[in-house]
């Protein structure tokens, strides 16, 4: 009697609210830097696209500052459907589709224009496929800009500036030969550990492109920023195939076209601190100094043993091709 009774008095209650809702789907997106970082800004923007072209069919919680743990464990979270979305570096990708790791070869790409020519072509879309046969889609490259070093030893002008560098890497293979091959001592950490273990002096160094230094605010824990340049990082908004396959074909379409204005975001952020970020750094009281092409030129021979491992790893005819890529 009484649930007969109470019902209409319900049903009526949602009338007035203006029917029943539909069900929203909620879209976790986890990143390891600051909402107004490179990350922040284009997970704003994709969110932005995505609820201006659906209504109220989602709504997104943010994670930034590595809310979610670091990039691997969030990754992890994409495969098992606990998290919908991301944007990482490529520093663990490689450990998920192991063909990634060849854009992590260092003095690879000539320039920003070169490095987001080949990710936009038919070498990068090709490794794009990859993440959905491991439980992943990834939707678009994004970037961070090109890597480089800092620490609290010396200045690097040389090759000999960094033997015995106690310098933090990704967690990446490729990153690790290179390092070893130029006599540093590199120890691959997870993000969410690096500012404390430079505090604390565990390690001497890091390397992160400007855009990452900058929104870190490493200069308060860095003494000496070198323009290496030494890497180019790409970043990657990469979705849980679970979720991914949730969504119906319009819906799809519209996530793809919010991954494009997201990573154009990200880059357009990118091109700002690339150009904006040294002075800003060294109003901040960092010593910074550039490397001459002529040291250059040394240091990409010291990491020779390296691009033999990489040939082995990736092929020759695929490292050429990306280097030749116009
Ligand atoms: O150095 C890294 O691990 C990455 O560049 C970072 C800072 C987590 C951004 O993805």
């Amino acid at each position: 009697m009484k649930f007969t009774f109470l019902a209409p008095a319900v049903a009526s209650a949602i009338v007035a609210l203006g029917g029943p809702a539909a069900a929203q789907t909620e879209i976790k997106i986890g990143y390891a830097l600051a909402p107004d970082s490179h990350y922040g800004v284009a997970a704003q923007k994709f969110e932005e696209v995505v609820l201006a072209e659906t209504g109220d069919q989602f709504t997104f919680t943010h994670f930034p500052s590595s809310g979610l743990g670091g990039e691997r464990e969030v990754i992890e979270g994409l495969q098992l459907g606990t998290v919908e979305a991301t944007i990482v570096s490529s520093g663990t990708l490689a450990n998920f589709a192991p063909d990634t790791g060849v854009f992590d070869i260092p003095f690879l790409f000539r320039d920003l224009a070169h490095a987001r020519a080949v990710l936009d072509g038919p070498i990068g879309q090709e490794i794009l496929a990859k993440f959905d046969d491991v439980g992943l889609h990834g939707l678009a490259w994004g970037e961070q800009g090109f890597r480089h070093i800092t620490n609290n030893r010396n200045a690097i002008e040389t090759p000999a500036d960094v033997q015995g560098l106690k310098i933090r890497t990704m967690e990446n293979p490729v990153h690790l030969t290179a390092f070893n091959a130029m006599g540093a001592a590199p120890t691959p950490m997870a993000w969410p550990e690096v500012v404390s273990s430079l505090q604390q002096g565990v390690i001497d160094g890091q390397e992160n492109p400007l855009s990452v230094i900058v929104s870190v605010k490493l200069d308060e824990v860095q003494e000496y920023l070198t323009l290496s340049g030494h890497v180019y990082s790409p970043a990657m908004l990469l979705v849980s195939k679970p979720f991914w396959e949730g969504l119906d074909a319009s819906q799809k379409a519209i996530f793809e076209t919010a991954a494009t204005q997201a990573v154009a975001a990200m880059r357009g952020f990118v091109d700002n601190v690339e150009t904006t970020g040294v002075e800003t750094l060294k109003e901040r009281g960092m010593k910074v100094n550039a490397i001459s092409a002529e040291e250059k030129a040394k240091f990409q021979e010291a990491i020779a043993s390296a691009y033999e491992e990489y040939y082995e790893t990736y092929g020759q005819e695929l490292v050429e091709s990306i280097v030749n890529f116009e």
